[in-house]
């Protein structure tokens, strides 16, 4: 495994993150596993040096944070393990139960702490860009987390480049705590990020995290000339709004012959072509069997050679925003 500067942050994380949206409550989503099937990946990714581990408040609902909490407690030390999770998403019925007001935060901090079962948390992300909240306040909060010790770093996710240019201007002027790093969506089928917010983060020294780096298993192959393959291609709505044109299956096709040429996964094309991308910190890998942990770490051996990167990227097409 390598490890890596979270952007100019002096936090080191492990080149390849896990994601525990996959681990938790299957009332949450049908692809879900239960607590007992998801600890061996939280086992076994240790086992292959992985150390950052990426969940959010709403996974099944808090269930994803207290299993990754219990797992890390009983497989790891707590200073050798990164924890990111979030905020933002709705967690009750009440009007103040979502979003970056200065009072969901602070009420969202400590149910996080609470079911990870940790007294901090590494990295605090703020899951989207909240209209209806004063950008000085979300940043003061988040600051204040910080001072308080709750919070180490605070990093962003999905938003416009503009919104998060102006989040971290309002830092700046005021002397509040700069967001270290940005979650965003980015894979081979989706590259709008190209646009605005790489060169942005590039330019600012932020560390990037791309989710669903196989685009939720799409470039994997787990859905094929439209026909579902895994429970997750059948089951995962999301995935099916997102990639599903002609030109998101040219993508597909062609991450399946250059991984034959290289006689490698598909998988690990797709997420050794992120690692190959400037400014790309660490991937966060989803893992639904355990074979895949291995595959996501063999993918930091895969070298692309110029033609390589320009085959896979030819035949994308821009789309729509997507996934913000
Ligand atoms: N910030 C945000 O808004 C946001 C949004 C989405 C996700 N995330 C984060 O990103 C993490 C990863 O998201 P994701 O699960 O969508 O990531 P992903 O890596 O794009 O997709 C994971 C899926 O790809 C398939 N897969 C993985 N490795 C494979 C391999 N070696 N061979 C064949 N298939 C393979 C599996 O699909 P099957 O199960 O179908 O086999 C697996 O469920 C989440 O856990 C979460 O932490 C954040």
């Amino acid at each position: 495994m390598d490890y890596i500067r979270l952007g100019q942050s002096g936090l080191k994380v492990s080149r390849i993150a896990l994601g525990t949206m996959t681990y938790g409550d299957p009332a949450w989503r049908d692809w879900v596993l239960p607590e007992e099937q998801s600890r061996p990946f939280i086992a076994r990714a240790l086992e292959l040096g992985i150390t950052f581990f990426d969940t959010a408040d709403m996974y099944s609902l808090g269930a994803s944070e207290e299993v990754l909490g219990r797992a890390l407690r009983d497989y790891a030390r707590r200073d050798q393990v990164v924890i990111a999770t979030k905020v933002f998403n709705r967690m009750g019925s009440g009007p103040n139960d979502a979003g970056l007001s200065r009072g969901h935060i602070m009420d969202a901090v400590q149910a996080s702490l609470k079911r990870l079962g940790t007294d901090h948390i590494d990295l605090y992300q703020i899951h989207r860009f909240d209209p209806e909240t004063p950008i000085l306040e979300t940043m003061t909060a988040l600051h204040d987390l910080v001072r308080m010790g709750a919070v180490r770093y605070i990093g962003a996710s999905s938003m416009l480049a503009y919104q998060f240019a102006r989040m971290q201007h309002v830092a700046d002027l005021h002397g509040l705590t700069r967001f270290v790093s940005m979650q965003n969506h980015y894979n081979l089928v989706y590259r709008e990020e190209e646009r605005e917010m790489l060169p942005l983060c590039r330019e600012e020294g932020v560390g990037v995290i791309p989710w669903s780096p196989l685009a939720r298993g799409f470039l994997a192959g787990n859905r094929q000339a439209g026909e579902a393959r895994t429970t997750r291609a059948h089951s995962d709505r999301f995935a099916q709004a997102l990639y599903h044109t002609e030109d998101d299956y040219a993508v597909q096709q062609r991450v399946a012959e250059v991984a034959a040429r290289l006689d490698v996964t598909p998988a690990q094309v797709a997420t050794a072509w992120l690692l190959h991308q400037p400014g790309v910190t660490a991937p966060i890998v989803g893992a639904s069997k355990l074979p895949h942990l291995e595959d996501a770490v063999a993918a930091l051996k895969v070298r692309l050679t110029p033609e390589d990167l320009r085959a896979l990227e030819e035949p994308y097409r821009p789309h729509p925003v997507l996934g913000i």
